[in-house]
């Protein structure tokens, strides 16, 4: 077979402009390269880097990388570093998912614009992970994705403290008087022993086993903590083979078809995914062309069972999970009970999964269930729609028994029921009137969150599983039904009906519901709707302002992205680039 044409060849060695080879060569020569490395035909590999001290949960990536270099190099390419934008879920504001299409658009520039052959992707922390995939789909050049991997398991007096998941605990315990401030604060801190991303099943965890379930990584690789000797071995492997990959041609269009992303819906619901994830694999899928919505994920996801034992939904942590075996013992456990559905989906090892991954077993039944003894059955998302918005999640699997029995026991409609609206609009006015006993919220009013969607609170926020008043919880109850426009931190396992589309600040239904209205909930036929007559939600419409619940915006970068973006049951990707895919071949 002959190997393909590379492109960095064009910049650095191109017979038919001279003097432009010699401007793009010279400078790449200036801190030690060799015309050698550049011009002998060697693949150049980027590192796509998003390890930085801004970003701790990625900055293994650092050390990991010089183990890719190492592979790279054995494998007879050439390395070039790529700094990727930053983006810290824990420390940007207002949050980090603005970000996510800021660092897919620099990296797609960077990747077009530059002598590149192939790409190792950095991934870890949530928001990284989708914006790299979009960007290797955008430009669609042979591209391997790398999981700096997970912390350590956290400790606190001999039991498992899990980063995210923790916070709410310490809540309580600080509240009933067991811990003060300090102690809050060694709690916390307890969750992160090492470097590394949220070891629990949040969006971090969620989209680097996706990630791997799509084929995009090395199998195995996924869960491997990030200190572990094995992360920096496989750091090695992805170096090498993404030489092959540039020599075979492999590209993510290649790997990350309908199929793939068919494979990662089912095993979203196996491992006990985020609810973060349709929004990140709707857009990945956009990225590339690939038909992908909120209804395939019902209609695939829903049936299929939770296997993996992590916390939020369960007990364990990310050490115990790769212990157990990791993505390729769970798809191994789904491919045993018939439940993958494209056992033929190709991997970027160049074998399929069922190659990868078929007689793989779980090493421990208690973190990683056989599909035949499930933590729960039906652990997918359903997929609302009614006259609040087009398109909600809701993962029905995380409702409790006490809310089971409070709102789900009318023998008439055993899943219908029905609550007073109280609204409102945003995060801050939440916190303000929640506690104010003159709204009267009881037992039977659903909270409803508005203005938090991609275009209110720009990049949408984690808000939308509020807590019910102080003096309900001092009546044991602990959990209000909630709608919203906004996401739920993948950390937390609270049933919230969530990602509504189109948001309120895109005119979608939420604009139109006002306290005290009636609302219905029927997750048997999954719909949710205000009980209010046409007529006067056409008149509430029209009383609406130009740009409703939508503040000012505090960067120029927050006023682009609000320009352009699009409903979070979309995948909140940018207006137009989608259309841009493929462009390393189609653009030259
Ligand atoms: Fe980075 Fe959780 S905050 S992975
Ligand atoms: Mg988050």
């Amino acid at each position: 077979m002959t190997k393909p044409k590379l492109r960095s060849q064009e910049w650095f060695n191109n017979p038919n402009n001279q003097e432009m080879t010699a401007l793009y060569l010279e400078r790449y020569l200036n801190y030690g390269l060799t015309r050698e490395e550049l011009q002998s035909g060697k693949p150049i590999i980027g590192i796509a880097q998003t390890g930085s001290d801004l970003s701790p949960c990625n900055r293994h990536h650092i050390e990991l990388s010089k183990r890719v270099r190492d592979g790279v190099i054995a494998a007879g390419g050439t390395v070039i570093e790529i700094p990727v934008h930053p983006i810290q879920e824990t420390g940007k504001r207002p949050t980090a998912s603005l970000d996510r299409n800021l660092a897919y658009l620099s990296l797609v520039e960077t990747l077009y614009g530059y002598p590149i052959d192939g790409v190792v992707l950095n991934i870890g922390c949530d928001k990284t992970t989708p914006a790299l995939l979009m960007a290797a789909a955008t430009v669609n050049i042979p591209a391997i994705a790398l999981s700096v991997g997970p912390m350590l398991n956290g400790w606190f007096r001999g039991k498992r403290t899990g980063s995210g998941t923790i916070v709410w605990k310490a809540r309580e315990m600080q509240a009933a008087g067991e811990i003060d401030d300090d102690g809050f604060m060694d709690l916390v801190a307890s969750s992160t022993p090492s470097v590394g991303y949220c070891n629990t099943m949040g969006t971090a965890s969620t989209m680097n086993s996706l990630a791997e379930a799509l084929g995009m990584q090395l199998p195995g690789s996924a869960a491997i903590p990030a200190p572990y000797r094995e992360r920096g071995q496989i750091s090695y492997q992805t170096g090498k083979r993404i030489i092959e990959m540039v020599n075979t041609d492999m590209r993510p269009s290649d790997i990350m078809t309908r199929k793939a992303f068919e494979n990662a819906v089912v095993v979203n619901s196996a491992i006990g995914g985020s609810t973060n994830a349709p929004i990140h694999l709707n857009a990945i899928a956009r990225h590339l062309g690939v038909p992908l919505d909120n209804d395939d994920w019902q209609a695939l996801g829903y049936k299929v069972p939770l296997l993996v034992n992590l916390q939020p939904a369960g007990e364990y942590l990310g050490e115990d999970y790769h212990r157990a075996g990791g993505v390729p013992a769970v798809i191994g456990e789904l491919l045993e009970a018939g439940l993958l559905p494209h056992p033929d989906a190709i991997t970027v090892n160049g074998k399929t999964m069922q190659e990868n991954c078929s007689g793989v077993r779980s090493d421990n039944t208690d973190v990683i269930k056989p599909a035949s003894n499930p933590m729960l059955k039906d652990a997918g998302f359903i997929n609302l729609k009614g006259n609040l918005f087009d398109s909600a999640i809701m993962k029905t699997s995380v409702i409790s028994k006490e809310f089971r029995e409070r709102y789900l026991s009318n023998a008439d409609h055993p899943n219908a029921f029905e609550g007073r609206a109280i609204v409102f609009d945003g995060p801050e006015d939440y916190h303000k009137r929640i506690d104010d006993e003159s709204l009267g919220i009881d037992e039977n009013c659903v909270l409803i969150m508005r203005g938090a969607g991609p275009i209110g609170y720009p990049g949408a926020a984690e808000v939308v599983n509020m807590r019910a008043p102080s003096y309900l919880l001092k009546r044991g109850i602990t959990a209000l039904p909630c709608i919203g426009d906004g996401r739920q931190s993948g950390t937390s396992g609270s049933p919230s009906i969530l990602n509504a589309s189109p948001e309120a600040a895109a005119g979608g239904g939420l604009a139109l519901v006002q306290t005290d209205d009636r609302i219905r909930i029927d997750l048997e036929a999954c719909t949710a709707d205000m009980l209010v007559d046409e007529a006067t939600l056409e008149a509430r419409r029209s009383a609406l302002p130009e740009r409703p619940f939508t503040p000012d915006s505090q960067s120029p970068w927050q006023e682009i992205f609000r320009e352009r973006v699009g409903p979070l049951s979309e995948g909140m990707v940018l207006r137009g680039a989608p259309e841009y895919q493929d462009i390393a071949r189609s653009k030259g």
